[in-house]
Formats: structure tokens, C-alpha cells, sequence
């Protein structure tokens, strides 16, 4: 069996308070239910933008989370500011652009070699392990062991997009993915190699001493292909989970809102 630590990210729980500025949903609720059953992480993003978790929420998860907390960040000089002096059990360095619904590919790690590094030497001097979000490519994971990185975050969303086109239910707003006009047998075959990229860049990471996670897009459908990879040896998964809870949860809601109105 092959048993991979669920880093279970709590964002989507933020996003939903910001959308009233109340305290509700709690962040720390979230976060004690989760590691309450079976979360063996919490992941969570500070945003240059704030969008969802806000400073206040990442030092008192932090402070008072029972299981570790990775704490992913850009390599904005501010940020990192911060975050060395919240001292997360690990930071792991994304890219970031105002204008994206979400992390959209891994970091440039040729284009922004220096400033990468830079961020890296100011966490360890810190005390943070420090794990890079990258492409699933042999390139990108050498270029993380040069940069001093002990850990790679593979990311999955080529795989997990394909994975929807292929295989799913899941319907895409976004009509332009040109992708979705493509012949099934051509998207099998994306799909099949979109996993290969990510087995030998978890066998590579692996053999080179970094640790390696994997993550974004991966749900309830797709993330046994991810079962089948021994290098990995974590899962982030945010939306996926939040989402399924809004409908495990719904029921109970209603019925309980109904039952107080019941006179
Ligand atoms: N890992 C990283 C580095 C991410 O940026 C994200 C998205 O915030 C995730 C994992 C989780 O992705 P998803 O919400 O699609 O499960």
C-alpha cells in the first residue's frame, strides 16, 4: 500500500468569508476539522493580493495547528519577510500574477534563478525546509536541486485538466481550451504522456535526495494515477475537497435552518 500524506489546503474556506468579511465561515474551524480527520498537513497560500487567507489567519494557524503547515508563498521580498517570521513548517514557492483564478504552472526557476535562490537562502537562514512548485519536467527538477531546494511540488494541472476532457463530468467555463477540440485519441495520448512527465520527474527528484509532493486539480476521480507514483510522497489538494464538502454539507444545513424556522 502506498500511503502518501494528504496536505489538505484550506484557502477555498477564506474565500468564502472574504466574500462577506465575516467571520464565516472560520478558518480554524476548518482547520480543526480537517486535522481532526485524518489531514496530515494544511496548506495554505498567502496571496501578495490577500484574496483569501489573510496574515492575521496564517500566524494563528501556525501557532495552534496540531499537524505541520505548508505555507506557499511568492518570491516577493515582502512576503518572504513575512513568512520567515511566522515560521511555518515549510514554505513552498510559487509563481504568482494578480490576474490568475489560480496558480497557473510551476515557478520559472531558470527565468527567476537568482531571486529563487535569494528566497531559498532567506528561509533556511530562517529555519524553513523550503520546496519548490514546479513543472513536472527532469529540467525544472535539476534546476531545484541546484538552487538549493529540498523538496519539489510537482505540478499536476496538465494532467488533471486532460484527466476532465477525458474522463469526467466536470464542465469547463473556459471554451477556449483549444484542447477540447482535439480527436479523444489525441487527448489519451496527452493524457498518458502528461503522467509520464510527472513519474519521471518524481523518479528523477527522488534519486537526486528531494523530496516530492504533488499537486493542484487533483480530486476524487484522478488522484489514484497519483497513488500508482512510490516517489511521491504528499498530495496538496484545496478545491476539490472544499467543494465536495459544500454538498456533503448542504443537507444538514438546510434541514437545520429549517427545523429553527419551524414553529
Ligand atoms: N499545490 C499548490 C502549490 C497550489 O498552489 C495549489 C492551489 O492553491 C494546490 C496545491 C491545490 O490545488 P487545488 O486547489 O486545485 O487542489
Amino acid at each position: 500500500m502506498n500511503t502518501m500524506k494528504l496536505g489538505v489546503n484550506i484557502d477555498h474556506v477564506a474565500v468564502l468569508r472574504e466574500a462577506r468579511r465575516v467571520n464565516d465561515p472560520d478558518i480554524m474551524q476548518a482547520l480543526y476539522v480537517a486535522s481532526a480527520n485524518g489531514a496530515d498537513q494544511i496548506t495554505i497560500h498567502l496571496r501578495e493580493d490577500r484574496r483569501h487567507i489573510q496574515d492575521s489567519d496564517a500566524k494563528k494557524i501556525i501557532q495552534s495547528s496540531s499537524i505541520p503547515v505548508n505555507l506557499e508563498c511568492s518570491i516577493n521580498t515582502d512576503i518572504l519577510n513575512i513568512v520567515c517570521a511566522l515560521k511555518p513548517h515549510r514554505a513552498t514557492l510559487v509563481p504568482e500574477k494578480r490576474e490568475e483564478v489560480t496558480t497557473e504552472g510551476g515557478l520559472d526557476v531558470f527565468g527567476h534563478e537568482d531571486a529563487i535562490a535569494y528566497a531559498i537562502e532567506q528561509l533556511h537562514d530562517s529555519v524553513i525546509p523550503v520546496s519548490l512548485f514546479i513543472d513536472p519536467s527532469i529540467e525544472a527538477v535539476n534546476q531545484s536541486r541546484k538552487l538549493g531546494a529540498e523538496m519539489v511540488e510537482l505540478h499536476t494541472g496538465t494532467f488533471a485538466n486532460l484527466y476532465a476532457m477525458l474522463h469526467s463530468s466536470l464542465s469547463y467555463s473556459n471554451h477556449s481550451i483549444k484542447e477540447l477540440e482535439l480527436p479523444r485519441n489525441h487527448l489519451a495520448s496527452m493524457l498518458e504522456k502528461s503522467l509520464e512527465d510527472i513519474k519521471n520527474a518524481a523518479v528523477h527528484a527522488h534519486s537526486l535526495g528531494l523530496e516530492v509532493a504533488a499537486g493542484h486539480g487533483l480530486n476524487y476521480h484522478n488522484v489514484s494515477h497519483m497513488m500508482d507514483i512510490k516517489e511521491i510522497i504528499e498530495l496538496n489538494i484545496g478545491q476539490s475537497i472544499i467543494a465536495r464538502s459544500v454538498f456533503s454539507g448542504l443537507a444538514d444545513a438546510v434541514k437545520e435552518m429549517k427545523r429553527i424556522t419551524t414553529r
